[in-house]
């Protein structure tokens, strides 16, 4: 059955997400055949967004442009929302004028709520829990280099934010190891680990303390942000806090020889990693960052395609 929304990763089935990586990874491959055919003319898409984008924002334009369709940036600002126009009726409204919607919010709440009230799709662009299309776009830069994505062992360091929350759902499900060490009181939500680890899904999740533990045998090395959109209030604390949590050379080193290195950006260089790692030949961010456009087609093909 065709997925109507795309919250959280939890939403999808091991089949759905297979079905999404195969299409991308196929108009990799083969850009011309999607682009001639234009699956989405005539679709347009609304882009919401309450916190800044580079690539979510502009891989959905341009996505929508290569499929033959239109993407609106509705911007908060200046519209009726800014106002006190609720969220309720604005997206009544929307669902009469656009194919879909992608969303970047604060609370999975007020995510919710768009999608309560729409009669059309509705993309989680970020929220404050989860950032599903960037997980998508990672197994995909992952399944690229692996062949597969079943065994492989990915460690995440720092916090236990979004990117985390949706890489522990998509883990569990794809077969995955995910050995998380986050700070003590900036670990995962405890209400998505638990759900994800009872489920019968193939995975594992581990939640550690320390770095050194978490990247030994891993394939994969993923960081973000200490402070996320949102928690900039923090960010002093944060700083102090996370400051052992840093993906440099020595923690790379730690790991296997040929540890891949992933961030799904922007970085905070010189926080969270260091340049010569970002930039380093075990890098894969602008692979990563490549891949949200070919996710994000296989996405609105999936879920705004007739
Ligand atoms: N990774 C990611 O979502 O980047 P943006 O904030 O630039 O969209
Ligand atoms: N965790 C980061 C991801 C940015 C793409 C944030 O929410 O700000």
């Amino acid at each position: 059955m065709k997925p109507t929304h795309l919250m959280q990763i939890a939403d999808l089935s091991v089949s759905e997400i297979d079905g999404f990586l195969r299409m991308a990874s196929a108009m990799k491959e083969n850009p011309v055949e999607h682009i001639s055919s234009r699956p989405l003319a005539g679709k347009t898409l609304g882009l919401v967004f309450e916190k800044a984008s580079t690539r979510t924002r502009i891989s959905f334009e341009v996505a929508m442009t290569q499929l033959g369709g239109h993407s609106l940036v509705l911007g908060s600002e200046g519209s009726q929302m800014t106002r006190g126009e609720s969220v309720a009726d604005t997206v009544k409204v929307l669902s009469r004028y656009v194919d879909g919607l992608v969303i970047r919010t604060f609370g999975q709440d007020i995510l919710e709520e768009w999608a309560l009230h729409a009669t059309i799709p509705v993309i989680n662009g970020l929220t404050d829990l989860h950032h599903p299309c960037q997980v998508l776009a990672d197994l995909l830069t992952i399944q690229e280099r692996v062949g597969q994505l079943q065994g492989v062992k990915i460690a995440y360091i720092g916090d236990g934010n979004n990117v985390a929350h949706s890489l522990i759902e998509a883990a569990v499900r794809m077969g995955m190891t995910l050995s998380l060490a986050c700070p003590s009181g900036y670990e995962p939500n405890q209400v998505i680990v638990e759900a994800a680890c009872m489920g019968s899904h193939a995975g594992t999740v581990e939640c550690v303390t320390d770095p050194i533990i978490a990247v030994k045998n891993a394939d994969f090395i993923y960081t973000d942000v200490w402070t996320s959109m949102g928690y900039e209030g923090e960010q002093g604390t944060r700083t102090a806090v996370f400051s052992g949590y840093q993906v440099n050379a020595a923690l790379v080193a730690a790991a296997k020889p040929q540890t891949l290195v992933m961030h799904c950006l922007p970085a905070h260089r010189g926080e969270e990693i260091t340049s010569d790692v970002v930039d380093g030949p075990q890098s894969i961010v602008l692979d990563q960052a490549e891949n949200r456009l070919h996710v994000q087609k296989a996405i609105l093909v999936r879920l705004l395609g007739s």
